[in-house]
């Protein structure tokens, strides 16, 4: 028996394209392993968004390069695999293959041929690859990520994924339901629909709005989340489809990027504050109690102390639940890498210092009027410390529960009783239904 060790990095889309990855060799017999030292195969799942991630994953192949033995394959996927493409071979002389994200369908014959000596790279983009035949290999039988749209077309100007993922694709819309139905038989009750531009989605006949509902509409799914929209394509018939969808969750991640209009033209994002707004209020409107996330640049190139002021009125104005913040980080390839007037790495610094304490102070405002509330929770698993059970509300809040482990899968409703400002503890009040009947 053959087995195989893959490390992931980055975005939930890469989580997916992993199950992809085994799935590809659960087809040619190879069975998965968490410990490296017993796999034949360990590949690495790479990100390209920022030079950090990249960094991380050059430090962590000088540690798995002791793991292989002689006939052992050690592989380098994903973006960053994309990214450097043969630069990676020359650069690591212990890996034996590198492929892209378009490319997984020829992990065997790549690793067949690494076993006779040769080291190879594929970075071609298929512009139709799907995996459709694929099934993927999920660890977690409750909540599922499902790939719906592959790469991007937008062209925001400190991005590099465009180029590490090919352009934008989207699967056929019964494609994805006949997986969603797939799933729910097998007792899957939540799913996340993944996509660069999720709400872009287009398979030629349906767009997002339909998507939502054919989704939605399967039986056993209780929550549909998705991720990440871009603000602009919220469009009038997809809030509806929010609205009167009832798996669909109460909670959306809606990267803005900076609070600046005279930096978001830079980054050639299709709106400008106001409009970034209009979309929040428009969200609300549908989707009453929505919790909103959000990502943020600090430090693009040209950003001035007022242009990163807007960045703080706007977290303050919109109040959202969370934000990933980032520094920016140049990418080679990128538009933005011809714009002048880099910010020093300090006043990103002080920056992101000073982004993070409000995004908490907010969070923490937010989080403390709700306790005392009830919601409907998923538990999810054992708590990552201690004897307790974590659980998740439809508005993506982790609540921590006493409980015995055969509540996992189940859906409770719970009362929130305390917060540590980002997280909460419940009291569970009751089991509710297995069947899907959202509230
Ligand atoms: N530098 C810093 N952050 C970036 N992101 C994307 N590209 C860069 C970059 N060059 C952030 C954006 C995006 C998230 C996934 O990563 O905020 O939404």
């Amino acid at each position: 028996m053959r087995r195989i060790y893959i490390e992931t990095y980055g975005c939930q889309m890469n989580v997916s394209d992993s199950e992809l990855m085994l799935g590809v060799l659960g087809r040619e017999g190879y069975v998965r392993t968490d410990d490296p030292v017993e796999a034949d195969v360990l590949l690495v799942n790479t990100c390209a968004v920022r030079d950090h991630a990249e960094q991380r994953v050059l430090g962590r192949m000088g540690e798995l390069k002791r793991y292989k033995r002689p006939g052992d394959v050690l592989g380098v996927v994903g973006c960053m695999a994309q990214r450097l493409g043969p630069k990676l071979l020359e650069r690591v002389p212990q890996v034996d293959l590198v492929i892209g994200p378009d490319g997984y369908r020829g992990l065997p014959e790549l690793i067949a041929r690494a076993r006779e000596g040769e080291r190879a790279a594929d970075v071609a983009f298929q512009g139709w690859e799907h995996y459709e035949d694929v099934p993927p290999v999920r660890d977690n039988p409750i909540s599922a990520f499902v790939t719906v749209q592959r790469g991007c077309d937008y062209r925001c100007t400190f991005c590099v994924v465009p180029m590490t993922r090919g352009p934008e694709r989207s699967r056929k819309l019964a494609d994805v339901a006949g997986e969603v139905g797939r799933l729910a038989e097998t007792g899957t009750t939540e799913v996340t629909l993944l996509g660069q531009t999720v709400n872009s989605y287009h398979d030629g006949e349906h767009d997002f709005a339909d998507l939502l509902r054919a989704v939605g509409a399967v039986d056993g799914i209780r929550r549909l989340r998705f991720t990440s929209p871009y603000p602009t394509d919220f469009t009038p018939r997809v809030l509806d489809a929010m609205a009167t969808t009832p798996a669909v969750c109460e909670y959306v991640h809606l990267p803005v990027q900076s609070g600046s209009s005279r930096t978001l033209r830079r980054m050639l994002r299709r709106y400008d504050r106001e409009r970034y707004v209009d979309v929040v209020a428009a969200l609300r409107a549908a989707v009453p109690g929505v919790a909103l996330s959000t990502d943020i640049i600090v430090g693009f190139p040209g950003e001035t102390e007022a242009d990163f002021q807007e960045t703080l009125s706007l977290v303050e104005q919109v109040a959202f639940d969370d934000a990933y913040t980032f520094k920016y980080s140049v990418r080679e390839g990128t538009p933005a890498v011809r714009i002048k007037d880099h910010v020093p790495e300090e006043l990103k610094t002080a920056r992101i210092g000073r982004l993070i304490e409000l995004v908490r102070r907010i969070a923490r405002r937010k989080n403390i009027g709700l306790v005392g509330t009830t919601h409907e929770v998923l538990v999810e698993g054992p708590a990552k410390r201690g004897a307790l059970l974590q659980a998740r509300t439809r508005t993506n809040k982790i609540a921590l529960l006493e409980g015995p482990a055969a509540w996992i899968g189940t859906y409770r409703r719970v009362r929130l009783t305390g917060t540590t400002g980002s997280t909460f503890t419940a009291w569970p009040i009751e089991e509710l239904a297995a069947c899907p009947s959202p509230t």
